[in-house]
């Protein structure tokens, strides 16, 4: 079977993240899928490659997100079933927060093709860079906004929180490309259950063209329910609360090390 399948990240800002693997892989292809955030995007793709195919015509507002992601699975896998050599390039990292690269590269491997993903610089790799964020200063917990509000999710205060897909935070449907106030203001009493309502959060937006301006918008947690969000906004909320020292278990660590003296 000849077939094969990689699912590469060609970063956030055209051009400027495709790592020299990506931009291999696409330029051996024999075809290529794309699912980039930008039209320009598209066109530099097809600068690389003269087969690109976009995989974005499978978005449509009031369709279920779940039956474009089985859509897009089936596009790349009837190519590789064909024997061909298939790239599909997903803006940011293919494995962060998407759902057709994992499950199309499973896909692949069971039916014994070759399959494998090359990691791309993720909107949460930027938001690092851009933010001055360490997620290892004080930790930082990340969900995708809707799967948040539907599940007693567990998150502690004293860390970043980040959250995903904010612009479509509670739709239990999957077929909107955003939620209004409503939503968000159930959203909004959930995190003011562990934070004050006039805690300081950030509405993230990375740079997709070189041009762009990078958003980075600091309001209040009650100002969200009014804010200008939309499908590529991620929130970031920073920590709240101090980190609480486990006394108990530091006190153990030190009889420990007793023992070793
Ligand atoms: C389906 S996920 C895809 C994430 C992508 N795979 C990545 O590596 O960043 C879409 C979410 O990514 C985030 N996102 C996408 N583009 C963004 C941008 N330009 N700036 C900040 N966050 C972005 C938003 O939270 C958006 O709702």
């Amino acid at each position: 079977m000849s077939g094969s399948l990689a699912c590469v990240g060609i970063g956030m800002t055209l051009g400027a993240h495709i790592c020299p693997l990506s931009k291999s892989y696409i330029e051996q292809a024999d075809v290529v899928f794309s699912a980039v955030s930008h039209g320009i995007t598209e066109l530099w793709l097809q600068e690389m490659h003269q087969d690109v195919r976009s995989l974005q015509k499978y978005y449509q507002e009031g369709k279920s997100r779940q039956i474009t992601y089985n859509e897009m699975v089936t596009a790349m896998m009837t190519e590789v079933r064909a024997g061909k050599k298939v790239v599909g390039a997903f803006y940011g990292h293919p494995g962060v927060f998407a759902q057709a690269p994992h499950k199309s590269i499973a896909m692949a491997k069971a039916e014994g093709f070759p399959a494998k993903m090359i990691p791309g610089i993720s909107a949460e790799d930027c938001l690092i860079a851009d933010l001055g964020i360490d997620p290892g200063r004080f930790g930082c917990q990340q969900f995708e906004a809707s799967q948040f509000m539907f599940y007693k999710r567990q998150y502690d205060p004293s860390s970043y929180l980040i959250l995903w897909q904010i612009g479509s935070a509670g739709d239990r449907s999957l077929t909107k490309f955003s939620t209004g106030a409503a939503y968000r203001l159930v959203l909004i009493e959930l995190l003011s259950e562990k934070y004050p309502l006039e805690h300081q959060v950030i509405l993230y937006e990375a740079a997709v063209l070189p041009i762009d301006n990078i958003r980075i918008e600091t309001i209040s947690l009650s100002e969200l329910v009014g804010a200008d969000i939309h499908m590529h906004t991620t929130l970031v909320i920073p920590p709240s609360e101090k980190m609480l020292p486990n006394e108990k278990l530091v006190a153990r660590l030190a009889e420990i090390e007793q023992e070793l003296a």
